[in-house]
């Protein structure tokens, strides 16, 4: 009877159809990590830097992307002196400010880059000739700009860029005018004005051995000088078929050694030919631009696709295989279009360093590095 009752029961097709996604759906989200924050959420944060577009949300797909995927925020560029400190008297506050209501808004901390670096400086610090205005410089941008963001970012990047690739301290205005404990009291005026923000020291090659060596002798200057340092940031600026795997690894162990906290803080795979034999960032370095310096400015070979996924694969195992000693990795930018490396050292080549494309697509990168977060630690 119940059985005869039921079969008589028509169920529009629409109703079939909401229920069928409705299913497929909650299917979707019990077999997998949908981004990488939620992929990763249980090992590290997993940054992006930001630039002034997508601050303003002015681009809609990285409006969408940008929350969905990253669980950490790093101005590219709006916290750097040129732009925050122009002028002696004068701060411009509005885009590091419209970024803390950004992070607020979509609950994302917001990692400060960067207090002190050589370069990016404003034009007036870099005509200062004595070393009592350059110290005084020093103490009104580090306490003016840290203290106004204490309790509202997470973190600074205290001291950018230090070291030269020898390890010792690399010549600069602050050098110079200060001397070499510039870091240390970088640190501590820091330290006064922003006590509920992390404190980081950041630079890139550092997982080469001498650099390490230095940034280490560094940290632990710091630390016995009773200044609080809480994590050091490996940049991590690499190129594809040469990651340096085995210094990486050893430098996660070392620096985890010194009690501190481990991050990738700029992490991008250059594809393009290097001008010179050494690995750097330094954004002074430049050179001319040719077609050998550019073989891809339409799309990228699949072999070299596969060599980048291969890497970012390795790269991702290796952060996992030690993510109690990894606190953070960050993609410097959100997708190819934006990345310094398109005009870096050569301007207007096509690189391809991220793992989303221009057109905001995730690569076949992207589905590696959230397979490498479900496969067991
Ligand atoms: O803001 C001006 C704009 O007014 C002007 O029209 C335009 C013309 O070129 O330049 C704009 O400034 C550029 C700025 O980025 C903002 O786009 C600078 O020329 C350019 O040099 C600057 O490059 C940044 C570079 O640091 C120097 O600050 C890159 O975007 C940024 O990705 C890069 O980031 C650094 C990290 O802070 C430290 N580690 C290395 C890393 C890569 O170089």
């Amino acid at each position: 009877m119940k059985y005869k009752r039921m079969s008589r029961i028509i169920i529009p097709s629409n109703i079939i159809l909401v229920v069928l996604l409705f299913s497929c759906s909650v299917a979707k989200k019990n077999t997998g990590p949908l981004s990488l924050k939620e992929a990763y959420k249980n090992s590290f944060m997993i940054g992006t830097a930001v630039n002034a577009v997508q601050i303003e949300e002015k681009e809609p797909n990285a409006a969408k992307i940008i929350p969905q995927e990253f669980n950490a925020l790093t101005p590219e560029n709006s916290m750097k002196c040129e732009i925050i400190h122009p002028y002696w008297d004068t701060y411009h506050f509005e885009l590091a400010d419209k970024l803390i209501a950004y992070g607020n808004k979509n609950n994302i901390p917001i990692m400060g880059h960067t207090l002190i670096w050589h370069s990016q400086l404003s034009q007036f610090v870099k005509n200062i000739k004595n070393a009592d205005s350059l110290k005084l410089f020093f103490e009104n941008h580090i306490s003016t700009i840290a203290a106004r963001y204490d309790g509202k970012i997470y973190s600074w990047d205290v001291v950018n860029e230090a070291l030269n690739e020898d390890g010792s301290m690399r010549n600069s205005t602050f050098l110079e005018k200060l001397g070499p404990d510039y870091v240390i009291e970088a640190f501590k005026i820091a330290q006064k004005a922003a006590p509920k923000t992390e404190l980081y020291y950041n630079d890139y090659n550092i997982e080469q051995p001498k650099k390490r060596a230095g940034a280490i002798a560094l940290i632990k200057k710091i630390q016995a000088a009773g200044v609080r340092i809480d994590g050091v940031g490996i940049q991590g600026h690499w190129k594809v078929n040469n990651v340096p795997f085995k210094e990486i690894e050893e430098s996660i162990i070392a620096f985890s050694k010194l009690g501190i906290k481990v991050m990738f803080t700029e992490l991008d795979l250059t594809v393009l030919p290097n001008p010179w034999e050494v690995n750097t960032a330094d954004v002074n370095m430049k050179a001319e631009n040719n077609a050998y310096f550019n073989p891809y400015p339409k799309e990228l070979p699949d072999s070299v696709q596969q060599m980048f996924s291969k890497d970012y694969t390795e790269l991702f195992k290796l952060f996992q295989k030690h993510h109690k000693e990894v606190f953070r990795v960050t993609l410097w930018g959100l997708n190819d279009q934006q990345s310094w490396l398109n005009n870096w050292p050569i301007y207007g080549r096509t690189n391809y360093p991220l793992l989303f494309d221009r057109d905001f697509k995730p690569k076949n990168a992207y589905f590696k590095v959230i397979d490498i977060a479900t496969q067991k630690k």
